[in-house]
């Protein structure tokens, strides 16, 4: 089985996908440390992650073994990585390893924002996870908050209006839902909550089929 879950900054996917790859025995794989393995590759080298050679180059050379690396979850990151995941020689680069990963025998969960529509557009069930913008940088400050890194609540609210209107902008892989997608709005549901409504999608398009 393959679920693809896709959806915009801190809307819950990740922490929903890793409980749904454990709940049906599956492997999970954060698309979006890719993208900020390669933002992150590029800016430590001294390079713009908007120039599309250095961005090409740090993708083509990505370890999968440097994915777990703390840093890639600071916002410097996620800033860098919304800028080369515009580049669509980057998002090339990127997509063998996700295919393979997908492909796997014992069946796949992945995150990112281009599951459901480019990367696996075959998958099992395909989610889309939204909550409004607030709820999210709220969200993202207190993740922030927790680990110690000191941040502001209006800056925050910007750069995840700014990501957003990249990510959404872009003209290769836009975030978009796929056409059969499931949307689940996460605003006013707990981590809980959102991972009993999503078992009980995936159950439901598992009978289906
Ligand atoms: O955790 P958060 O939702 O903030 O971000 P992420 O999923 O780690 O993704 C960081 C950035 O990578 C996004 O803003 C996208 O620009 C890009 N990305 C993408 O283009 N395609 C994916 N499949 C995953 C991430």
């Amino acid at each position: 089985m393959i679920v693809a879950v896709d959806g915009p900054a801190a809307a819950g996917k990740g922490t929903l996908a890793k409980r749904l790859a454990e709940h049906f025995g599956l492997d999970y794989l954060d698309t979006g440390s890719l993208y900020r393995a390669v933002g992150m590759a590029v800016l430590r080298s001294g390079g713009d992650p908007s120039d599309a050679a250095a961005a090409e180059r740090a993708a083509r050379q990505l370890d999968p073994a440097g994915l777990c690396d703390p840093a890639l979850r600071g916002e410097q990151a996620g800033d860098a990585a919304s800028k080369v995941a515009a580049i669509p020689a980057v998002r090339t680069a990127l997509l063998d390893f996700q295919r393979s990963y997908a492909a796997r025998p014992s069946g796949a969960v992945l995150d990112g924002r281009d599951i459901g529509t480019v990367v696996c557009p075959q998958a099992d069930v395909k989610l889309f996870i939204t909550a409004s913008l607030e709820r999210r940088a709220e969200r993202r400050l207190k993740e922030l908050l927790d680990k110690g890194v000191s941040a502001i609540g209006e800056r925050v609210l910007q750069e995840m209006r700014d990501r957003d209107a990249r990510d959404s902008a872009r003209s290769v892989a836009p975030l978009v839902p796929a056409a059969d997608a499931v949307l689940l709005d996460t605003s006013e549901l707990d981590a809980d909550a959102a991972f009993a409504a999503a078992v009980r999608i995936i159950s439901q398009r598992r009978r289906a089929d």
